[in-house]
């Protein structure tokens, strides 16, 4: 079948990317090598922090050959790189970049694929998380920006590649709020269902040996989440990134296409796709219990 993704060619800059630590692979922590990862080149997004930077620290301990970490925070990707690089002895190449950007992640896959091989593994994971009620119309566009249009750049820059070659996984983060609805945030609720549609969309169009996955995670404990942990509602379960990170590559190993980092999430999901009235009805008493009368404006 014929991939539906255009393909894209253009020059790549010139900037060096940085690298941390030693090209000597150290031996896994659990003495576990997967075919996919062992000897990978990987590239992961937001990765200065949070759920980005333990994915770096798992792909490290599978053996990644090479890995990119990448995040708008250059100080904060420059530590992420270091203390895998310390903590493994895998190299890890620091890159400050903005996801938005699309001329930018181009040349950056260029400069990598030039420099390291072509990549294997592409987790597109940065995201933000701004904002109340309906939101603001810059808390729109922020939101669309990076957790839904900075992935069709990714797409349009790394998957062609993956395709020519007929191999390569692409890997997008959304959220149980993008196959649910968190109650206290439009834009980044629609952003992440806009998300999740598009992660299904390449999934199905993509070329033959290349397989997209698209991680939904509930609650996980990460700088996005640190301000509202505990006033996130009842029965939202907050896991740390590193459990998140260990799921999803198992998922990814296995080419699940939704991962689903908490058990509940997938039971949910098919309770609201089988009456979606009454899956509005349950989750309008739970908004009324944790925040009241209506949650459309911020007080
Ligand atoms: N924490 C949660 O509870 C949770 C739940 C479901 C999904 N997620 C998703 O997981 C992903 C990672 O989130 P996290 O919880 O680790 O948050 P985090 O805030 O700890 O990490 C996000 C990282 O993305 C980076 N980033 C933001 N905008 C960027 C840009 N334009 N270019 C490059 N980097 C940028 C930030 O600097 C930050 O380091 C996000 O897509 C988020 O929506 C998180």
């Amino acid at each position: 079948m014929a991939s539906v993704l255009a393909l894209y060619k253009r020059d790549a800059g010139n900037t060096k990317l940085k690298e941390h630590g030693s090209t000597h692979v150290g031996a896994s922590a659990d003495g576990r090598a997967s075919d996919i990862f062992s000897g990978a080149v990987a590239v992961v997004t937001g990765a200065g922090s949070g759920i980005g930077r333990a994915l770096v620290a798992a792909l490290a301990k599978r053996k990644a050959r090479t890995i990119i970490a990448i995040d708008l925070d250059g100080s904060a990707v420059e530590h992420t790189a270091l203390i895998v690089g310390q903590e493994t002895a895998t190299s890890v190449i620091a890159k400050r970049l903005d996801v938005t950007d699309e001329d930018a992640v181009r040349t950056c896959v260029a400069q990598a694929e030039r420099e390291f091989g072509a990549i294997d593994l592409w987790f597109s994971n940065a995201g933000v998380n701004r904002g109340e009620g309906i939101g603001s119309t810059l808390e729109w566009r922020i939101a669309l920006d990076v957790n839904l249009l900075a992935h069709v750049y990714a797409a349009r820059c790394v998957l062609p590649g993956m395709e020519r070659r007929g191999a390569g996984r692409f890997v997008l983060t959304a959220s149980a709020a993008g196959l649910l609805s968190d109650i206290r945030n439009a834009p980044y609720t629609v952003s992440k269902h806009a998300l999740v549609g598009l992660a299904e969309w390449l999934a199905i169009g993509v070329g033959e040996g290349v397989k997209v996955s698209c991680v939904c995670p509930e609650g996980v404990l990460t700088g996005m989440t640190k301000a509202d942990s505990k006033s996130a509602g009842p029965g939202i379960n907050f896991i740390e990134a590193g459990e998140v990170a260990e799921r999803t590559l198992v998922g990814v190993e296995e080419g699940q296409f939704l991962v689903l980092t908490h058990p509940r999430t997938g039971e949910y999901e098919a309770r609201r796709v089988q009456d979606r009235q009454s899956w509005i009805s349950s989750m309008r008493k739970a908004r009324t219990r944790s925040q009241g009368k209506s949650c459309l404006f911020a007080a």
